[in-house]
Parts: structure tokens; sequence; C-alpha cells
């Protein structure tokens, strides 16, 4: 995959297990050039090693639960670069208490903080990078099986990414027509920093080795090649979609 001189931002870096620094090696070994974000300070020490050791041209704070701060990272983005041609969304949060308690116990607050920074913050990201897209950039973001179909301790997050792919649908229309193409993926369980607080990842892990088509887990680096696939030229037709990556497991009954 040769993405020689492409302009790349990843938000969602928070340690070498992040899905986004998967991502940012392959984009990276492909030739792009890159900017991370990260969600805050206490992040950044962590963070930091990584930008340096992946070459990224800068490491910008942005706390997507703030408009102001997405503002802010598209303005210094837009001091950096003249234009954008790849964005990664990789963000998700809901409290943890949400998340392994019984869904109809779900809080106003819970609700509307998952909806926002897993969901809105997609939207709010791209209509702050518009001005610097241009027709051939292409965005991206994560979700999660729990968003079709019902799977324990994954609740509130499970709605906020049925919201998240229905977003991916109306923002692949609302920008097609500047040839912006708006696309996910649908990952299968890996041991991240978010995944942690989901109870239960490891039992997952063990029944996807014995009943998925692939008899195995995925890996990041099974991600980060379909993520240059959705990212490059070879995907030009396609937008709106959220293509799984989980070794097969969503198309067995059981
Ligand atoms: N790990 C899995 O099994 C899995 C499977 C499918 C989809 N996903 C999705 O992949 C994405 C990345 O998650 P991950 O598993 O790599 O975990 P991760 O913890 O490495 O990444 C999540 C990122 O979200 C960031 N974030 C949270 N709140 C934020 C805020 N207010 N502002 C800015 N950033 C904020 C965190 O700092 C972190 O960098 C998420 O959308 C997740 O739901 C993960």
């Amino acid at each position: 995959m040769d993405l020689k001189g492409k302009k790349a931002l990843v938000m969602g870096v928070a340690n070498n297990y992040s899905i986004a620094y998967g991502i940012s090696r392959a984009l990276v070994d492909s030739g792009a050039e890159l900017i991370l974000s990260y969600a805050s300070p206490a992040l950044l020490k962590r963070v930091l090693p990584l930008a340096e050791e992946l070459g990224a041209k800068h490491c910008i704070e942005c706390d997507v639960s703030k408009d102001y701060s997405i503002r802010e990272l598209f303005s210094q983005v837009a001091k950096l670069w003249d234009s954008v041609d790849i964005i990664v969304h990789s963000i998700a949060y809901a409290p943890k208490d949400e998340l392994n308690g019984a869904f109809h116990e779900c809080s106003r607050n819970g609700f509307l903080t998952a909806m926002d920074i897993s969901v809105y913050s997609f939207i709010a990201t791209l209509k702050e990078a518009k001005p610097l897209l241009h027709p051939g950039s292409t965005a991206l973001t994560l979700t999660y099986y729990g968003g079709e179909k019902v799977v324990p301790h994954y609740g509130v997050m499970g709605v906020a990414k049925a919201a998240l792919e229905a977003s991916v649908r109306y923002l692949a229309h609302s920008l097609g027509s500047d040839n912006i193409r708006v696309n996910a993926i649908s990952a299968g369980p890996i041991k991240t920093l978010s995944s942690a607080v989901i109870g239960g990842i490891g039992q997952m892990q063990k029944r996807i080795e014995k009943t998925a088509p692939l008899a195995r887990n995925i890996s990041l680096e099974d991600i980060a090649k379909t993520a240059l696939y959705l990212l490059s030229d070879y995907s030009s037709g396609v937008t709106g979609e959220t293509i799984y990556v989980d070794a097969g497991i969503n198309i067995m009954a059981y």
C-alpha cells in the first residue's frame, strides 16, 4: 500500500495496545505523514514516546467532549498542513458502572456521556475538519457487533455503537457529494485499555477461538490492514459501510 505524502490525523492513541496505535503504525509504514491526538494531559507521557517512535509530525491534546478542544485541534492541524487526507476516530467511552450494570438501570448521565464521546464526537470532528478535507479524503471510525446484537456487559455502549454506525451512513451521505468517504470497521474483541472494563472479554475470546470460521482472535494488524484499504484509493467506491474484521464470528448463529 503506497500512502506516500498522505496526511493522516489519528485520534485515540492511549498506549501501544490501542487500535489507533496499530492503524498509525500501518499508515506510517505505508508512507503517510501522521499527527496524533490524545485525550488528556495525563496520557501525554505514554503517547509522546509512541508519537516519537512513529515519527509523528505532532501530538495534540483534544478532549472530544469539548467543542472548543476539537476546534483548537483543527486550528493547530491547519498550521501544519493545508489539507487532511485521512482521519481515524478510534474513541469511545462510557462510565464503567453503565457497562456492567443491568441495562434498564442506565442513568441519563451515563447514556448521554456514552453518546457524546462515542458518537457525537465523530460528527463534531468531521464538522470541524471539513475546511481541511478535499475530494478523496477519507474518514474511519471503530465499532463493535454489540451495536447490532446484545452482548452481555456491553450495555449502553451497544446502543452508542448502533448510533455510530447509523451516523457513518448519514455522514457518508452528507459528505459524499464532496467525494469524502466515511466508513467503519467492526472489530472483534481485543484486549485494550477500554475493553478491559468490559466483563467477560477473555471468555468471549476463548469462544471465538472455538467457533469463528478462522478459529482465532484478531490482531491489531488485522484491523490495520483493513483500515489501510478503507483509507486508501483501493476503496474509492466504498462509503457508508461497516466492515467486519472479526475472524468471521458475525456470520455464526451460535
Ligand atoms: N478493543 C476492542 O475489543 C474493540 C472492538 C471493537 C471496537 N473497538 C473500538 O475501538 C475504538 C478504540 O478503542 P481501543 O480498544 O483501541 O481502546 P483504547 O482505550 O486504546 O482507545 C480508546 C481511546 O478513546 C479515548 N478517549 C476516551 N474519551 C475521550 C475524550 N473525551 N476525548 C478524546 N479521546 C477520548 C481514550 O483516551 C483512548 O485513547 C473504540 O471506539 C472502541 O469502542 C474496540
